[in-house]
């Protein structure tokens, strides 16, 4: 792979949820892009990721649940209502847990692994013909949602990520420059 192949692929990569519903994502598929998330940096290897999949009526639980903890929470009806069905809008919903660290420091550092995995999995995804949405679990909801996946307390939802065969493609978009200082004596 040249750079320049390299480089189409991440601008190619798009937040996008219009997906064919009646289309199944392969189990193969999803194992392999979880496979590539872990092989983001990960300082002190404590290989912190977890990878919940949702499909079918999963999807609906997950919804509700996370519905529910909102509802506690005092989320507005409109937007419990809506996340009771949200996560059907893809043929898979990934969760991506976050494993506590044992100090603030490598919390944190997991955390950036993690992040820097999804971006792994989202640039597989791409390469696959994915379509990719990464959402954050919403607030109040982490805890719940956590625990529905079987994970230990403190785990961290960092991602909740809709993946499907998508339908339509993007147009091309712009981003700005980033800001580059060199430091040089
Ligand atoms: C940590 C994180 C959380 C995100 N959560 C949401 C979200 O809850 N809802 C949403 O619409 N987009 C979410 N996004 C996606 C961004 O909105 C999206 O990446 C941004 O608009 C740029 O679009 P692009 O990914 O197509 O380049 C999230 C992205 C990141 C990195």
């Amino acid at each position: 792979m040249t750079f320049d192949d390299f480089y189409a692929l991440v601008v190619a990569r798009r937040t996008q949820l219009v997906m064919d519903q009646e289309r199944d994502v392969d189990v193969d598929l999803i194992n392999t892009l979880c496979r590539t998330a872990a092989w983001a940096p990960n300082h002190q290897q404590t290989w912190p990721w977890l990878f919940g999949v949702f499909t079918g009526e999963g999807r609906r639980g997950l919804g509700e649940i996370t519905a529910d903890a909102m509802q506690r929470n005092g989320d507005t009806e409109l937007k419990v209502t809506k996340t009771r069905t949200k996560y059907m809008r893809s043929p898979v919903l990934l969760v991506v847990g976050t494993a506590q660290g044992e100090s603030e420091l490598q919390t944190q550092e997991n955390r950036d692994a993690v992040a820097a995995g999804i971006q792994n999995l989202l640039l597989g995804a791409t390469a696959m013909g994915l379509g990719s949405f990464w959402s954050s679990c919403p607030k109040g909801a982490n805890d719940d949602v956590a625990k529905h996946c079987g994970w230990p307390e403190g785990t961290h939802i960092t991602a909740m990520i809709y993946l499907g065969w998508p339908t339509r493609t993007l147009p091309e978009r712009e981003r700005p420059e980033p800001a580059i200082t060199y430091f040089n004596s």
